[in-house]
């Protein structure tokens, strides 16, 4: 099995970004112990903070993943183009957010992503995308 996890905007300053909301450690390291967790997946990891780069990035995984596992970020509220994407790909994309969306700004409320999601998980912190994954391994 191969799942692609994709972070968008500000996603590499976790570490550092608002500890209060999104905790101290840093996506790599996280990244690190889920390899580790789950040893009998291929697991891949892609940032960007450009909208455009994350839409080719999802282009390209289609059919060469089993699965992909995406935090859009900022881009979750605005993105009409990273919405499309998801609704032209045949790949099952599974939404995540490290924190609970619905309890923060309005403007967090809404997602062009979700529409055409398989599933959302969020407000869990960075063990959102493990229990993404585990939900592709059902
Ligand atoms: C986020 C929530 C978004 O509203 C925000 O813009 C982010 C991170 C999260 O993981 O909680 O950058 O996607």
């Amino acid at each position: 099995m191969k799942i692609l996890l994709i972070n968008g905007p500000n996603l590499n300053l976790l570490g550092k970004r608002e500890p209060g909301i999104y905790g101290n450690q840093t996506f790599e390291e996280y990244f690190a112990a889920l390899q580790n967790q789950f040893s009998e997946i291929e697991l891949s990891y892609f940032q960007s903070n450009i909208e455009g780069e994350l839409i080719t990035k999802i282009q390209e995984a289609d059919d060469s993943f089993d699965g992909i596992i995406l935090n859009a970020a900022a881009y979750t509220h605005t993105s009409i183009g990273i919405g499309d994407v998801i609704k032209a790909i045949q790949t099952p994309v599974i939404e995540v957010h490290i924190s609970n969306t619905f309890g923060r700004e309005e403007f967090r409320h809404q997602s062009y992503i979700s529409p055409n999601a398989k599933g959302v998980i969020l407000g869990f912190g960075m063990q959102s995308y493990e229990l993404a994954i585990h939900s592709f391994l059902k």
